[in-house]
């Protein structure tokens, strides 16, 4: 499959075809956040070891109400654009949950969802919190490094996280993980930023390590899988991306 560019487009986060007000309206609430999450960011700095990878202004945000909007209005219908969550099937990976509000609004739509943290204290802090949930199981565990068996899951997802993966072979071992934990025929979603001075700024002290989008569809190849479909604009990138 081929790469579709929109980059420079009239669009934004969540945009659906064709109705230019809302694509207006999108880019403008997006414009408007990301000036908020440059005020956030504070002078004294997160020692920013790899088993603690957001500082603390950062996991602040990814906790508030602000975000959960914008996952619900934005990120999420953008990521995955023109699928379900339905289509991940009925037991499904989410990889770098953070405090879980990803985790939170697909727990809404999926019967089974085993979210996978790298962080002690996040991990801890959402089992704690999803508890009573029939769906959510949460696993401290690396991505890279995957404590799961070769076929487990129908659909994998991994949110606004890779560019906390600190190194591009790491990505890439990421990448082959998620094609080793999934079951044939399961189809993996990411979504991420791309980088940007915001971005940047938001990650002072962290790790910062935006995923360039142009290359995804060769690395996801290369992690072998197939119907890889990219797309991007200026403020992030998805893609589709099935098991053989
Ligand atoms: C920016 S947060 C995103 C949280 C959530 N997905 C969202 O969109 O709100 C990235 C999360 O990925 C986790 N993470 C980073 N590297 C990881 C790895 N190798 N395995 C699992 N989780 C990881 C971080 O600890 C952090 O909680």
């Amino acid at each position: 499959m081929g790469v579709v560019v929109m980059r420079g487009e009239p669009v934004a986060v969540g945009e659906r075809e064709g109705a230019d007000g809302e694509a207006t309206s999108a880019r403008r609430r997006l414009s408007v956040w990301r000036h908020h999450l440059s005020s956030y960011v504070m002078d004294d700095t997160f020692a920013g070891a790899y088993r603690r990878a957001m500082n603390d202004a950062h996991l602040e945000l990814l906790a508030s109400d602000g975000w959960r909007e914008m996952l619900r209005d934005m990120i999420l219908p953008f990521a995955f654009g023109g699928r379900e969550p339905a289509d991940l099937g009925d037991d499904v990976l989410e990889i770098g949950p953070g405090p879980g509000l990803t985790t939170d609004l697909l727990a809404e739509r999926l019967s089974q969802l085993t979210a996978l943290e790298l962080d002690p204290v996040l991990a801890a802090d959402l089992a704690r919190r999803t508890s009573d949930s029939p769906v959510v199981a949460v696993v401290e565990g690396d991505a890279t490094t995957m404590p799961f068996e070769t076929g487990r899951f129908s659909g994998a997802i991994c949110l606004t996280m890779l560019h906390h993966v600190p190194e591009h072979e790491k990505q890439d071992q990421l990448f082959a993980e998620v094609h080793r934990v999934l079951q044939p025929a399961g189809l993996f979603v990411a979504s991420d930023s791309v980088a940007s001075e915001d971005l940047e700024a938001l990650h002072v002290g962290d790790v910062y390590n935006p995923v360039d989008p142009a290359g995804l569809e060769s690395r996801l190849t290369a992690a072998g899988f197939i119907d890889v479909d990219v797309t991007w604009h200026e403020f992030g990138w998805r893609i589709h991306a099935t098991r053989p």
